[in-house]
């Protein structure tokens, strides 16, 4: 593919005080890709999704949104070099996001909390926020609890909102940083039909997850990072099946070791 990148970013690098957590992360992400960030606890993937839309500021590299440099204008990497919110805003418009702990306000309904990016960020008007509310609820199967307040939801639910609240504002594309990690397993699932959907329809999506299978499903493409870097990276195929270094070797037994066998096989 030759189209121009939906994202993009170059030799990306992020520290807090003396600890730089990220660095040389380069990624490139087409129209409707879908790309996994694996790794161990730690490694930055929160990091460099967050650096992904600016909700963290990277101090070296380029992060390129449709064509636009994000979060600065010039060369320098200072917080006094950054540009205005209002710029920022801007440049990340394409881009919405999913949160681990979903985020939802307590004191809001589902529909409220949905609308809320909508009408307090975009000032949009309050009925035709209402109105992209509702079909992003519809479209996650959340409709009859749109009056509802989240405490009263599943956590599953929950996330669904959180996923509707992304929706909304009709993102090119889509980051997700494990959305079914705060989950009890049996509500893990709804939550990932909901992203397997999404992509189905073709929206573009960098995901963070241990959800390994469903990764191996639905991505184009995996990433997998280690202490701030990116250690491998390729085809879910090849990458899980026959993964080059040791260290994502390492990584994945666990989950290939993973057997149902029942324990009195194990032991006789
Ligand atoms: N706001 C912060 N201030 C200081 N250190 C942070 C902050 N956020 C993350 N870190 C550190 O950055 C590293 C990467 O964290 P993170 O991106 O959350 O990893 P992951 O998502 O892969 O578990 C960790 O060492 C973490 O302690
Ligand atoms: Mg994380």
């Amino acid at each position: 593919m030759s189209t121009l990148p939906l994202l993009e970013l170059r030799d990306v690098g992020k520290s807090y005080g003396a600890n730089r957590v990220l660095r040389g992360f380069n990624l490139s992400v087409q129209p409707g890709e879908i790309v996994s960030l694996i790794g161990p606890s730690g490694s930055g993937k929160t990091t460099a999704l967050r650096c992904m839309n600016f909700l963290e500021r990277y101090d070296e590299g380029e992060v390129w949104i449709d064509g636009q440099l994000l979060g600065y204008s010039g060369t320098g990497r200072r917080e006094a070099d950054r540009d205005s919110e209002a710029k920022v805003d801007e440049v990340r418009n394409p881009l919405s996001m999913v949160f681990q702990q979903f985020d939802l306000w307590p004191h809001m309904s589902v529909r409220e909390n949905v609308m809320a990016p909508l009408v307090l960020g975009k000032k949009m008007p309050k009925a035709q926020a209402r109105t992209l509310a509702d079909q992003a609820l519809s479209r996650v199967g959340l409709s009859a609890k749109a009056d509802a307040y989240p405490a009263r939801l599943s956590g599953g639910q929950q996330q669904r909102v959180g996923i509707a609240r992304a929706l909304a504002v009709k993102p090119r594309l889509m980051l997700l940083d494990e959305p079914t990690s705060a989950l009890d397993p049996e509500l893990v699932e709804e939550v990932l039909q909901v992203i397997r959907s999404l992509a189905d329809d073709g929206m573009t999506m960098v995901m963070v997850t241990h959800e390994m299978s469903f990764a191996a499903q639905i991505s184009d493409r995996v990433v997998f990072m280690e202490a701030g870097q990116i250690v491998e990276s390729g085809a879910p195929g090849p990458l899980f099946n026959a993964p080059k270094t040791e260290r994502l070797q390492q990584f994945l037994k666990p989950w290939f070791n993973r057997s149902l066998t029942p324990r009195a096989q194990v032991t006789s």
